[in-house]
């Protein structure tokens, strides 16, 4: 391991894995998931089995572990990993970004980094969970940030104030998990600027079942997706249950039937869009 400078050894014979070293792949997430999603299997069948499937989501509140497991996961976000996962390369000058909003921020992990990574920005992160904005609130003050806000709010209900403001949207694992994702994606049209990016994450699987066959990641996806995703899109009217099932392809085609393009490869997790013909 060492030779192969996947371990590395101090001068005093201590072993090291660097920070930015550490596998960040979305299988080795997915596999340190299922045991926080696991004591949820119960609700899972339930929900499954409800006749009504506008009401086939669960109470998200119980959440809490998978909440926990996303908080201490998603430090290792840190500014490396958004320069190369998440800026847009016309942001990586970064006196062109002043305003972001992180939309379904979660417990805000990835929102402080972003903060921390963009020190002349205002950031504003939003999210319709509790605890989750709650957690967020913590952070902030723990890390002494005072360029970035939390509110508890719905993506739907955006500020008026915030039409036209912001150059850079983020939807980091949120998209595919809407129950209702067309109001929302008319909100970002409001309040991003004419110029601005949108940026959107996704974990990956192919919208036609027959070209997941095979795939251990796809499979390991959407067995999460069914504890997860899929009953949060379910959860509310219209519940459209898109889940990670929902595709690459199929999210391509939703975005551009509603007033985005997409730039350049769109069968990958992390897309960039801006408003269509601007
Ligand atoms: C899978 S988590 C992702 C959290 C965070 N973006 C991250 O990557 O760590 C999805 C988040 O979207 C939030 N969410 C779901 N529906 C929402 C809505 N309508 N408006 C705002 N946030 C929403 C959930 O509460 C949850 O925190």
């Amino acid at each position: 391991m060492v030779a192969a400078k996947i371990v590395f050894i101090t001068d005093d014979n201590k072993y090291y894995i660097p920070a930015d070293c550490k596998t960040k792949t979305s299988k080795s997430l997915m596999a340190t998931l299922i045991p926080a999603a696991a004591p949820l299997t119960k609700d899972v069948e339930k929900c499954f089995r409800s006749k009504d499937p506008s009401a086939a989501g669960y109470d998200f509140s119980k959440l809490g572990e998978v909440f926990e497991f996303m908080n201490q996961d998603r430090a290792s976000c840190d500014g490396k990993w958004i320069e190369e996962n998440l800026v847009p390369s016309q942001y990586k000058t970064k006196d062109k970004i002043r305003t972001i909003l992180d939309i379904g921020c979660g417990v805000g992990r990835i929102t402080v980094n972003m903060a921390k990574y963009f020190p002349d920005a205002k950031l504003i992160g939003i999210d319709v969970d509790k605890y989750a904005i709650e957690t967020a609130l913590k952070l902030k003050e723990e890390e002494k940030l005072t360029n970035v806000e939390f509110y508890l709010m719905g993506a739907e209900d955006l500020k008026p104030e915030w039409t036209g403001i912001f150059d850079w949207v983020t939807m980091l694992t949120v998209l595919h998990d809407l129950p209702n994702p067309d109001p929302c994606l008319r909100q970002v049209l409001r309040v991003m600027k004419d110029n601005g990016v949108m940026t959107i994450l996704d974990p990956l699987c192919h919208s036609d079942p027959k070209l997941n066959v095979g795939s251990k990641l796809f499979a390991s996806s959407l067995t999460m997706s069914c504890y997860v995703c899929l009953p949060s899109s379910l959860s509310e009217p219209p519940a459209v249950g898109n889940g990670i099932g929902w595709g690459f392809e199929n999210r391509a085609k939703y975005l551009k039937q509603n007033g985005l393009t997409v730039h350049g490869d769109d069968s990958v997790a992390v897309i960039h869009c801006s408003k269509a013909g601007k």
